[in-house]
């Protein structure tokens, strides 16, 4: 459609929706702006008004609840594809699986009758600890605009809202209902609302989920300058802002300012801030009803752009769910997703090219066993492969709070290993590690109780209970680490599949620390004492000290991938699939090397002040010259690259368009992500050492050589000027670094601006 006639049919839209609201009673208005079920706001059948129905969440559409009820409906009808999670998704540093994985998401939640999904999450990874950072993208603006904006536009292609959360500076979950973010201009403009505004302003996103937090002393579910000042004015933005579940708190304030739908998780749904109180305030005169027409007006106008108003509704698309198409992307994105960060030379047992990684067909093959006397073959004995881990085994997908999904199956790392490598090869499991029971987890529905302060209770140490669950995992755990020793020693390759759960990558929670739980550390040291070829695999939502890792030779981090994870994990062990998977954030050596923990501004109850300002994740390690365990971009392959021949090709006022030359120098069909960092030299506010400012992901067959180009628009250049309230590109020198991971980028380019 031209843009003539988009200006006409958004007017006939907007002089539709003012006709619906005179028909609207004040009531039925208020209906509309309240959840009246714990995921749906109210219908006005009378003038053919369905209700809004909701549902989480980024990785997978969430099971079915009743109405007005958390105890799941438990029928066999919801089980879905299970989504790599936004972790893992961003790990791949590939836009158009972005995109395809948002139209897995948007066909999905159509094909189970939803209107919205509440996905994706975008919030900055500010500290490595904060337990809903598996459900975010990166510590970078730059990379989780690239990503967002696809994935949007993916999810919203099926007559599906995507709903960006949580808006905004929601980067922790400790008093994640209260705490007050402090955060001065320049990071806010910088660092946390890029990605927001991309979304809105490229992505197009229908709705937005305001944060639970306070920003600046006010909630954000009320807060002006959020939600009037840089969204609605400055965006422009015109969709629906949807409540999380609980973040609001008034009436009046709610009802002046541009929140448009209250949702909660308790059942009294009259009693919520926008409904029966509304009523009253509007007649008491206390709010006007022209603010609660607003309201109407901001729901009706994305209900006309899904499709469930208006002439077009009969062409609503249909969605589907649990197709074959669907599971063969996530599948690809799960590939995409897992990161080599070790794979260093064996110790002469096998390994292509002298690495351990990957596991050889003929290292894995049967050993003929031979007659003594003339050398016959008399049988062969099979190559046994011990995975060892609770993780080997462990399915991940029903946890995490509000991202848990009934997956239609989840293929375990073990099962993808047995399943990739048939019957010639005996693959063992051993638990490794103990899990200690939770006792009483279940009898509360944490989202029933997640508006109370501590969704968690925390026993007292010294009780009798807790020691004894002292002991009994005191037990266990050897116990468990000397059966997986034993069946280290028999092995002929040893897979240690370790890293975090969702007890531990949660919402309503944040980690204490950034070790490994389950003493893991303690096996994974006596598996090296073992096996020192020890392959390790860590599957995780965020970052672990791992302080064995410079004497482990392999080590492979997994994002939570969704239902191919041990598919696609199999596939990357066995050379199958050549990994391609970049860090989205820095895993620091120790917690202690972040400047949360120095600066002591993370997990506080009351108010949290950004005091490090733009300087999060690489921008600080860099300013700091901190080494950290694996930096921000970084990610081996089986094969190698080499860059080179980098020029500018153009250079306008609008943007500088880079060239350059990749070749894969190895034996392996591959894909490099190339990245472009820009540092400022001239400047007269302090920047960052450099940033990541464009990225480009290239597929080459062995030998193939490609011209690459990096555009760079002028926004990449520029920096928020506090006093002139807005972003400036300052004239001067500026580098242009080239290469595949935050510290290694040998290529530069200079440019005067
Ligand atoms: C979470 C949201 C989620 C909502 C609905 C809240 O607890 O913060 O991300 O979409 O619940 O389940």
């Amino acid at each position: 459609m031209d843009s003539k006639a988009e200006k006409q049919k958004a007017m006939n839209v907007e002089s539709q929706i003012q006709e619906l609201l005179s028909q609207l009673t004040l009531e039925e208005k208020v209906g509309m702006v309240h959840g009246k079920g714990l995921f749906c706001n109210g219908a006005v059948e009378r003038l053919g008004i369905p209700r809004l129905v909701t549902s989480d969440g980024p990785m997978g559409v969430r099971m079915e609840f009743p109405d007005d009820s958390w105890i799941p409906v438990g029928k066999s009808d919801d089980y879905v594809t299970y989504n790599p999670s936004n972790s893992a998704l961003a790990a791949t540093w590939n836009p158009e699986l972005a995109r395809e994985s948002g139209r897995v998401l948007g066909e999905e939640a159509r094909g189970r009758g939803k209107d919205v999904i509440l996905a994706p999450g975008i919030n900055i990874k500010r500290d490595p600890l904060c337990g809903r950072n598996f459900e975010y993208m990166s510590e970078d603006p730059c990379l989780i605009r690239e990503m967002a904006v696809p994935f949007i536009q993916g999810v919203q292609e099926n007559d599906v809202a995507a709903c960006v959360k949580h808006f905004a500076v929601n980067n922790q979950e400790t008093d994640r209902m209260a705490v007050d973010t402090l955060v001065d201009e320049r990071t806010l403009r910088e660092i946390y609302l890029p990605g927001f505004q991309a979304a809105v302003q490229e992505g197009g996103t229908y709705s937005l989920m305001n944060a639970y937090n306070k920003f600046r002393g006010i909630y954000c579910s009320e807060n002006k300058e959020l939600l009037d000042d840089i969204l609605r004015d400055e965006w422009g933005y015109d969709g629906t802002v949807i409540s999380d579940w609980g973040a609001v708190h008034s009436t009046k304030e709610t009802a002046e300012v541009s929140m448009d739908l209250e949702m909660s998780v308790t059942n009294d749904f009259d009693d919520y801030f926008l409904a029966d109180p509304l009523i009253r305030a509007v007649r008491d005169g206390e709010v006007s009803e022209a603010a609660v027409d607003e309201k109407v007006r901001n729901l009706l106008r994305m209900m006309f752009r899904l499709k469930m108003l208006g002439e077009e509704a009969p062409h609503r698309k249909q969605g589907a769910y649990d197709t074959p198409e669907h599971r063969r992307k996530v599948l690809e994105t799960a590939r995409e997703s897992i990161v080599l960060l070790k794979n260093e030379p064996s110790d002469g047992k096998g390994g292509q090219g002298g690495r351990l990684l990957p596991l050889t067909e003929a290292a894995l093959a049967p050993a003929p066993v031979l007659a003594e006397s003339d050398g016959r073959i008399l049988s062969v004995r099979k190559k046994k492969i011990a995975v060892i881990g609770h993780n080997g085994e462990h399915q991940h997908a029903g946890g995490g709070g509000s991202a848990e999904i009934k997956a239609l199956y989840e293929v375990s790392p073990l099962l993808g290993l047995k399943k990739a490598l048939g019957g010639n090869v005996e693959v063992c499991y051993a638990q490794g590690y103990y899990i200690p029971g939770k006792k009483g987890v279940n009898e509360v529905n944490w989202q029933e109780a997640s508006l109370e302060r501590q969704v968690m209770e925390q026993e007292d140490p010294d009780s009798e209970g807790q020691r004894a669950l002292r002991e009994e995992i005191a037990c266990n755990r050897r116990a468990l680490l000397e059966e997986a020793c034993a069946l280290a020693k028999e092995a002929d390759t040893v897979i240690f599949v370790g890293g975090l759960n969702h007890d531990y990558d949660t919402e309503g929670r944040d980690r204490g620390d950034m070790r490994l739980p389950y003493g893991q550390d303690e096996l994974a040291e006596a598996l090296l004492d073992i096996a020192p070829d020890t392959i390790f695999v860590m599957v995780a939502g965020s970052p672990v000290e791992m302080p064995w890792r410079q004497r482990a030779r392999a080590l492979v981090w997994c994002y939570y991938s969704g239902m191919e994870t041990g598919d696609a994990l199999a596939e990357v062990l066995l050379g199958r699939v050549n990994p391609s998977g970049k860090l989205p954030e820095t895993f620091p050596a120790v917690y202690q090397d972040t400047v949360t923990y120095k600066n002591g501004q993370f997990g506080l109850e009351g108010s949290i002040e950004y005091r490090e300002g733009i300087f999060v994740g690489y921008r600080y390690y860099e300013k700091e010259g901190i080494k950290p365990a694996f930096p921000f971009g970084y990610g081996l392959s089986y094969t190698n690259f080499a860059m080179d021949r980098l020029g500018v090709k153009e250079q306008n006022k609008e943007e500088v368009v880079l060239a350059l030359e990749v070749t894969n120098t190895g034996l392996m069909a591959g894909s490099e992500v190339v990245q472009c960092y820009v540092t400022d030299c001239d400047c007269s506010v302090e920047r960052p050492v450099k940033e990541l400012k464009a990225f480009r992901k290239v597929f080459l067959q062995p030998g193939e050589r490609r011209e690459v180009c990096l555009t760079l628009p002028r926004q990449a250049f520029s920096f928020y000027d506090t006093a002139k309230k807005s972003f400036v590109v300052e004239p001067g020198r500026f580098v242009l670094w080239v290469g595949n991971a935050s510290d290694n980028c040998k290529l530069q380019a200079e440019i005067m601006i």
